[in-house]
């Protein structure tokens, strides 16, 4: 985030806590139940935004050097995405042009060809199809022809974005609008790959990402966890086209500010404040001075009831120096706490068991 607009953001959340007021919606928005219960509307969502939107699907870090790949299944469509040996980024549907079966198992590693479990056919991390097993007894295969299906996808600020089905490319600085300076300012590319979960609710997908809206609710749902850090119904409230900002003050940093009588202009933004990005259909992004995690929010397939959350954590160039900084102090690396208990214990404990009692 700029410098000004930082210096915005603090300014409304100091605003709000000297008069006890919030950002305001401006009236009462009425949700209808079937939006999370339509089967019907869960079939028009699966096909306009897990099929035919580009999505955010990973960072930078989690295709960390060249012949480096990412293959998940999480939009429904087998993906596989490379970074080549000259650093560019691919996407492919990870799909066998023989029969069809997923050439590569779900996971990420370093390799620059991909060979098919069923028959052995192979393929290079560009997706050129490179071998047919006993090509002779086929007659005439036109290898160049038959590669990998490339999905339309760009790197862009340390993010990966992909199609999920082949047809009309994209440009993501179009896509992101008036957030896209924003989040590249948060320099995505210079994170490292902490971890991964999958959540699985049975609540809605819209329903999943509904509970990280707002903090009217942290006194209350969240009185043993978060209210003690953040301040509860206190936020700020910025719309970008079809994406969304809300950031939230730290009740420690508000104390660390005031203790060592800071001017605003030197407040450390990253430090003491908690950003929530909501990006366009399913993503949100939770990025601080320490960690950026990145949630993906998928329908079950047939159930409009029950929701994936995949949850991808990276550590940040801070983060990773200060580790640095302790193990030359000490010589040893001190085990790092689990990236997700914290996490867990709030949002699958607490929000999401709450979502799925309603
Ligand atoms: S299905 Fe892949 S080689 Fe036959
Ligand atoms: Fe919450």
């Amino acid at each position: 985030m700029l410098k000004e607009e930082q210096i915005r953001v603090l300014r409304e959340l100091q605003h709000g806590i000297d008069n006890g007021v919030s950002a305001d919606a401006g009236g009462i928005v009425r949700a209808p139940v079937t939006d999370y219960t339509c089967p019907e509307l869960l079939a028009k969502e699966q096909q306009v935004f897990f099929k035919e939107t580009p999505l955010l699907l990973g960072l930078a870090a989690d295709l960390p050097e060249p012949n480096t790949y990412y293959a998940t299944a999480e939009t429904g469509v087998p993906i596989l995405m490379t970074r080549d040996g000259d650093g560019q980024f691919h996407a492919f549907l990870n799909v066998c042009r023989h029969r069809g079966v997923q050439v590569v198992p779900d996971g990420r590693g370093k390799k620059n060809r991909f060979t098919c479990p069923f028959h052995a056919w192979s393929y290079r991390n560009t997706g050129d199809l490179i071998a047919v097993n006993r090509e002779q007894k086929f007659g005439c295969i036109d290898k160049s022809s038959h590669g990998l299906v490339a999905l339309p996808a760009h790197e862009k600020h340390g993010m990966l974005w992909v199609r999920p089905s082949p047809g009309d490319d994209f440009d993501v600085d179009t896509l992101l609008g008036g957030i896209a300076g924003d989040l590249a300012s948060w320099n995505m590319s210079g994170y490292e790959y902490d971890d991964a979960q999958v959540i699985r609710a049975d609540i809605n997908w819209k329903l999943a990402i509904d509970t990280f809206g707002e903090n009217y609710h942290f006194d209350v749902l969240h009185k043993n966890s978060l209210a003690s850090e953040i301040y509860g119904n206190l936020q700020t409230h910025d719309i970008f086209g079809q994406h969304y900002r809300m950031v939230f003050a730290t009740k420690w940093g508000w104390r660390y500010v005031a203790e060592q009588k800071l001017p605003i202009e030197q407040w450390p933004y990253e430090h003491i404040t908690l950003n929530v990005y909501f990006i366009f259909p399913n993503v949100i992004l939770l990025p601080d001075a320490n960690r950026m995690h990145l949630l993906r929010m998928y329908p079950d397939q047939n159930n409009p009831g029950k929701s994936r959350t995949h949850h991808n954590t990276y550590l940040s160039q801070y983060a990773l120096e200060q580790i640095a900084r302790h193990v030359s102090a000490n010589g040893e690396i001190e085990p790092t706490p689990d990236a997700f208990e914290g996490f867990n214990n709030v949002v699958v404990n607490e929000d999401y068991a709450a979502a799925a009692s309603t």
